[in-house]
């Protein structure tokens, strides 16, 4: 309880990056961590965006022993959070060697192989055009053939924000809507919705490599 205090109040200084009010849900972990819960052979998983740790905990729950985990986290706050949580725990204790951190933004980690897995959860909608591209290309280039990828969107926020927010807000949300179409146009596996989350999501699961 006391880390989802934490992730609130940080939410409220750092709302660009945070861009959530409270963390994700058990069930909609658990659908994010899909792909490697249905794998059937080792998988390497890139966590980006873990916050105070509510999807990787997941994530490692399902962690077998030939895989591997990296989670990349650009707040030190949660970073340290996550790192303590799940260090300390000794459901864990087994699982330690095959998980690696990453603190600070994705742009700037050099992955030292491609990953079969990218589990995300950045606020992409508060993003600009540029970088919501920039991490995009990032995530083609650093998974293999048939890498997937899983993220949420947030069921209703931008009809409710919309009336509130200004033209240069309006516009920059068509532009990012149009990026996402074109991503999701060929790689889009299936969607599903997950209303035990605050707010309800729309997890999406999709093939990175659209030619794969
Ligand atoms: C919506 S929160 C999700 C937190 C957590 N995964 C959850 O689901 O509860 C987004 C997280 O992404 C982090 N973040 C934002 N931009 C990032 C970047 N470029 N690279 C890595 N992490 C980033 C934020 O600090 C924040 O913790």
């Amino acid at each position: 309880m006391r880390s989802n205090l934490i992730f609130f109040k940080e939410s409220l200084i750092n709302f660009y990056n945070t861009g959530a009010i409270w963390p994700t849900s058990k069930l909609a972990a658990k659908e994010l961590s899909k792909p490697l819960i249905d794998s059937k052979k080792p998988i390497s998983v890139l966590e980006v965006g873990a916050g105070t740790g509510s999807v990787t905990k997941e994530l490692i729950k399902y962690l077998k022993p030939e895989d591997k985990i990296t989670v990349c986290e650009m707040n030190p706050k949660f970073m340290n959070i996550t790192k303590n949580d799940i260090l300390e725990n000794p459901e864990f204790k087994d699982k330690i060697p095959n998980i690696s951190f990453f603190e600070g933004p994705i742009e700037n980690y050099k992955a030292k192989k491609k990953y079969d897995f990218i589990c995300c959860a950045l606020p992409f909608v508060n993003f600009t055009p540029e970088k919501v591209t920039e991490i995009f290309n990032y995530f083609v280039e650093n998974t293999n053939e048939d890498g997937v990828m899983t993220y949420y969107k947030y069921i209703g926020v931008s009809n409710v924000a919309r009336p509130f927010m200004g033209k240069k807000y309006h516009n920059r949300q068509l532009l990012l809507k149009e990026i996402f179409n074109n991503f999701l146009e060929k790689r889009l596996i299936r969607t599903k919705r997950i209303y035990f989350n605050l707010p309800p999501v729309r997890v999406h699961t999709l093939r990175l490599n659209s030619e794969a």
